[in-house]
């Protein structure tokens, strides 16, 4: 019988719930033994109560249910070592030989790490006679696979991640609204949308409500892009369109590297068209609420996947993320996904922005 933790670390996103139903559930319906670690790897960190084995009837209804139940926290203390001993020792007192974390590629390579240093930890809390020998002893290797919980979707090798799609479903909301208002005043209004170094919640936001014009990390906007963007608009109000909408991300940039802000982007369009302009910052409202039905299936899919790779693995195979690929769900090596995933930031920094497009799975056209 094995013992099967999962936590969830991070910004948490919608789904992550259901990702956490279905590792409880999957693991006692194939006979072992759940437990939740809470407040992510805070939890870990400090033990005690924080780490909770689960029955079944403990997630009921957690599968509609918004933000993360068993908490999630940025922990500085993991990223030092002595956090990671005091982790690895809390496992161990808890029989815990599996975890599963669900986050994005920051908590997914600290899990990776922890998998890595896991025999040197043991080894150490033996001779500092944190815990005895025959404590240890049946602790060989501790599995770990990954879930990918984030609104932003900037994870390499997978197509969605948990969370992505009921965000980008809240923006389409939110745009829908302001449209009108927007159209009744014939105003512009420039929207600031979350996703970090990623664009994908800004590109997808834009084609699913007909934006105007978009920016995005990735894919910076040529040299002069005002003017650009002021044709553009102009054409579009001379066919008759009431309103104007431009999407941010909020991690764009121009090919300098420099930010293009929402207020730099209204003051263009005041200047140059004249046009009466709004900003709004979505902000959080973006990453709460219910999760859609897509990543209710996909967390649960993805829940149940990872159980079965931790029930699995054997010790020489690298940790899984869970991912999905062209509609399947898939095993990917987690490693080389946030390698490709830290890629797409470094071709960024280095202006390879046709790298960083090809990184993201997407071609760069000029
Ligand atoms: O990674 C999710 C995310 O919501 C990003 O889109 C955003 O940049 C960041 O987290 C905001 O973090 P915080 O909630 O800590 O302000």
């Amino acid at each position: 019988k094995r013992k099967i933790a999962v936590m969830t670390s991070g910004g948490d996103s919608p789904g992550m719930n259901g990702a956490v139903r279905a590792v409880v559930r999957s693991t006692i319906a194939l006979g072992h033994e759940a437990y939740c670690i809470y407040e992510g790897y805070e939890g870990l960190v400090k033990g005690g109560d924080l780490i909770k084995r689960m029955a079944w009837e403990d997630v009921r209804g957690w599968l509609s249910e918004g933000g993360t139940l068993i908490g999630t926290a940025r922990c500085a203390e993991f990223r030092e070592r002595p956090g990671r001993l005091a982790a690895a020792k809390n496992l161990v007192l808890n029989g815990i030989d599996g975890l599963i974390v669900c986050g994005g590629d920051g908590s997914l390579t600290g899990a990776d790490l922890f998998r890595q240093e896991w025999t040197g930890l043991l080894e150490e809390l033996v001779e500092t006679e944190e815990l005895t020998p025959d404590q240890v002893a049946p602790f060989k290797t501790l599995n770990i696979a990954g879930l990918v919980g984030s609104i932003d979707n900037d994870m390499s090798s997978t197509d969605a991640t948990i969370g992505a799609y009921s965000s980008l479903a809240r923006i389409c909301q939110a745009v829908d609204y302001i449209d009108m208002t927007a159209a009744s005043h014939q105003r512009a209004f420039v929207i600031e949308v979350m996703g970090r170094h990623c664009g994908w919640l800004a590109v997808m936001s834009g084609v699913s409500t007909g934006a105007d014009y978009i920016f995005i990390p990735e894919k910076p906007p040529p040299e002069g892009w005002e003017t650009q963007m002021c044709d553009t608009i102009s054409r579009h109000r001379k066919l008759g369109k009431r309103k104007t909408i431009v999407i941010v991300a909020e991690g764009a940039i121009d090919r300098n590297l420099n930010a293009i802000t929402s207020n730099y982007v209204m003051e263009v369009l005041v200047k140059r068209l004249k046009l009466d302009t709004r900003v709004t910052c979505l902000g959080h409202v973006q990453r709460g609420g219910t999760a859609v039905a897509y990543d209710r299936m996909l967390s649960t899919l993805q829940g149940v996947e990872a159980v079965k790779a931790i029930v699995k693995a054997k010790p020489e195979d690298p940790s899984p993320m869970i991912a999905i690929t062209e509609n399947k769900i898939t095993r990917k090596p987690l490693v080389e996904a946030v390698e490709m995933t830290k890629g797409v930031a470094r071709a960024i920094k280095s202006k390879d922005f046709a790298q960083a497009m090809h990184l993201r799975d997407a071609e760069f056209d000029e």
